[in-house]
């Protein structure tokens, strides 16, 4: 075993401290109370930084959920005490170590042992304490101890300090009287003042209030760990300067920006009282929202099949299939169509190709997991409820099934899009997904985009003025949604919140889509939003060609397989990817002479349509053309369809 040796071990400090600065540290001793995500860092950066001794409380064990941020967090550490765990490691940096554990956590009774001799405090507690946090500053204050609290806000941090004969953590964050949630709205809006990290928090549901967690990154830890460090060398070291509050800073690594101010009256301000009461209001509704429900585990290799395959696309999320096991190795799908009451499924071509599409995923998961599947449609059942009876055997070796690994992960993202061209290898990969028996006809470039962006609009303003289209948008957008189980959540429209709000009035009745629609010209923002500005935002459209015309139903639900491994192929290589499919119905309605509406301009507008799509890609090619959308780079979608739980899709 090799020796320690504290001069050479902390050496490289030397040149931003002094040998003298070092040997100071060495005699100080810092408080930190929390072992978890920033505590546990802290307690290990300090520790490199040459200080000698330590007071460290936490009462929690090393979980599962503490991986993505906490330094002890470790297969082998899973279950025990973080104190010890993080009093090892520290002693692993420096075998020196002055180290005292309160192993059961601070609270009033220990408060003074904690805090004795202490030269600094440093606060590494859970967000959601805010009582025993004010207790701890509260005391710090009266014994004139400095102390930092620093914070991982997503993926920055945001950093105060309190100076003995400063302003005091009460003064500042004005917790005392308050319910605990306005506690945690006080805390938050007091640290972070200008909010940086509010742009990017993509999804504010994971902060759940009831069960006291939140989104953090291990960017936030380190960083928040990193201004800690800095702050506790300069104040252990009486360099200067210092600014304490009521100045806050907050560095957002994301956003590329650091802030700093000052709050003269603390959290009694006028704008922070302001941003404190809509923090309330936001905290209640939040509370208001009922947590997503996890989703029980499968139960054997069909229902573990079953829950990944679900996952596949259908026109408005029907989810148009309803799933009877058999045994162990055999299931029945009960497939159905919509063209009851969906006027963009009158023929049943969209549900048969999400058909397609979920025994494409089921065959995919399958495979993944050792199996193959026969698949058979059972021909005495009529076109409107197609039946399967899918059949696995388990293979004797495996085949790796990449795509596999993209199926929860495929979604459709209806927002604008990088612009930057396919790149060769993308276009390849998903070329050959297709299999033989189809291609793809690209529109792209900027002729191509302007030329389907023109394209879109004049579908969309059949979509917008056909009375028999308004049941249907009525009936599938919930409203006020990031998620949806059964329909599409507003948020995922690609539609900006002035423009969803508008719509969402319009579409309370017909006589207000009309009256918007002939008089105010209210086609042209839906328009725009959910049709020019993607079609322009994007690599490129393309159209899935057979090589022969789709007339029957196998045709289309082998369309709809091919159309999934091109979906999957797109998310597996990191590309977004919508479906315009309606351009390709209107047309269809209009060869096959389906009576779609008694509105004779909407009929009109759809043969002039037709004639459009023909002039794009070839009457031949329109013939045999299974489904059309468009494709490009850029960020996922925040906000998504789900899927019903696999329960409600069972009819065994
Ligand atoms: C046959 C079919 C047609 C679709 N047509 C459209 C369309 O025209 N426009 C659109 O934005 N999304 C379209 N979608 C996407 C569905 O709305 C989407 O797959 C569904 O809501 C589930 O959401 P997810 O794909 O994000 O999982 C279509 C999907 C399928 C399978």
């Amino acid at each position: 075993m090799s020796l320690f040796d504290h001069e050479l071990a902390f050496s490289r400090n030397l040149g931003w401290l002094t040998q003298t600065e070092q040997t100071l540290l060495k005699s100080r001793r810092v408080a930190i109370a929390g072992m978890g995500g920033v505590g546990g860092t802290h307690l290990l950066t300090l520790a490199r930084l040459g200080i000698g001794g330590f007071h460290i409380a936490d009462p929690d064990v090393f979980e599962l959920q503490n991986f993505n941020r906490q330094s002890g967090a470790t297969m082998q550490t899973q279950g025990q005490t973080k104190v010890q765990v993080m009093a090892d490691m520290a002693r692993d940096i420096n075998p020196e170590l002055d180290i005292r554990s309160f192993p059961e956590g601070i609270h009033a009774g220990n408060l003074d042992e904690f805090l004795e001799g202490v030269h600094l405090f440093v606060d590494g507690l859970d967000f959601f304490a805010p009582g025993i946090r004010a207790q701890v500053f509260r005391r710090c204050a009266e014994l004139q101890i400095p102390a930092i609290t620093a914070g991982p806000i997503g993926m920055g941090t945001a950093y105060l300090l309190f100076m003995p004969g400063g302003m005091s953590f009460d003064e500042y964050f004005r917790l005392e009287g308050e319910t605990n949630e306005r506690q945690y709205v006080n805390f938050l809006v007091g640290l972070t003042p200008s909010s940086l990290q509010r742009s990017y928090l993509v999804d504010p549901l994971r902060l759940n209030l009831a069960e006291q967690r939140g989104p953090s990154t291990i960017m936030g830890c380190r960083l928040a760990t990193g201004v800690m460090g800095t702050e506790a060398l300069k104040i252990l070291l009486q360099r200067g300067p210092l600014y304490p509050a009521p100045w806050f800073h907050t560095f957002d690594a994301y956003r590329m920006t650091y802030r700093r101010g000052k709050l003269r009256w603390g959290n009694r301000g006028p704008l922070q009282t302001l941003k404190r009461h809509l923090g309330y209001r936001q905290v209640a509704r939040l509370l208001g929202t009922p947590a997503p429900v996890p989703e029980p585990t499968p139960q054997g290799l069909m229902e573990e099949l079953l829950a990944l395959a679900r996952w596949a696309p259908s026109g408005d999320n029907t989810q148009p299939w309803r799933f009877e096991i058999r045994d162990t190795r055999h299931l029945v799908i009960h497939g159905f169509d919509t063209r009851d009451h969906v006027i963009y499924d009158l023929q049943g071509h969209a549900s048969q190709l999400a058909l397609g599409a979920l025994l494409e995923t089921l065959e995919i998961a399958a495979r993944a997991r050792g199996h193959d599947c026969q698949i058979q449609r059972r021909l005495d059942t009529p076109e409107t409820t197609p039946c399967f009876d899918i059949r696995l055997t388990t293979r004797d070796s495996p085949v790796p099934e990449p795509l596999a690994a993209h199926i929860k992960a495929r979604c459709t993202n209806r927002f604008p899009l990088s612009r930057k061209p396919l790149l060769p290898r993308d276009r390849v990969a998903l070329e050959a997904s297709l299999g033989a028996g189809y291609r793809v006809i690209w529109l792209e470039g900027r002729d191509g985009l302007r030329r389907m962006a023109r394209l879109l609009y004049d579908n969309a303003y059949i979509r917008l003025t056909t009375p028999e289209a308004y049941p249907v948008h009525r009936q599938i957008i919930q409203w006020n949604s990031q998620y949806s189980e059964d329909r599409l959540p507003d948020q995922a429209l690609g539609m900006d919140p002035l423009g969803l709000k508008l719509m969402r009035w319009a579409l309370g009745s017909w006589r207000r889509v009309h009256f918007l629609n002939t008089y105010l010209g209210g086609t042209l923002l839906p328009r725009l939003q959910m049709d020019v500005r993607p079609a322009l935002g994007c690599a490129a459209h393309f159209v899935i060609i057979a090589n022969k015309p789709v007339r029957h139903l196998d045709d289309h639900i082998a369309g709809g397989r091919a159309v999934q491994r091109f979906w999957l192929t797109a998310a597996g290589q990191g590309l977004q990817f919508q479906p315009e499919l309606t351009p390709l119905i209107f047309a269809s309605y209009v060869r096959e002479q389906v009576e779609f509406t008694r509105h004779q301009p909407s009929i009109e507008r759809a043969m002039r349509l037709t004639r459009e799509l023909q002039g794009l890609i070839g009457t031949d090619a329109l013939e045999s053309a299974v489904f059309m959308g468009r494709i490009g780079y850029g960020p996922a979608p925040a906000a998504r369809s789900l899927r019903l739980p696999l329960a409600a899709l069972r009819c065994d």
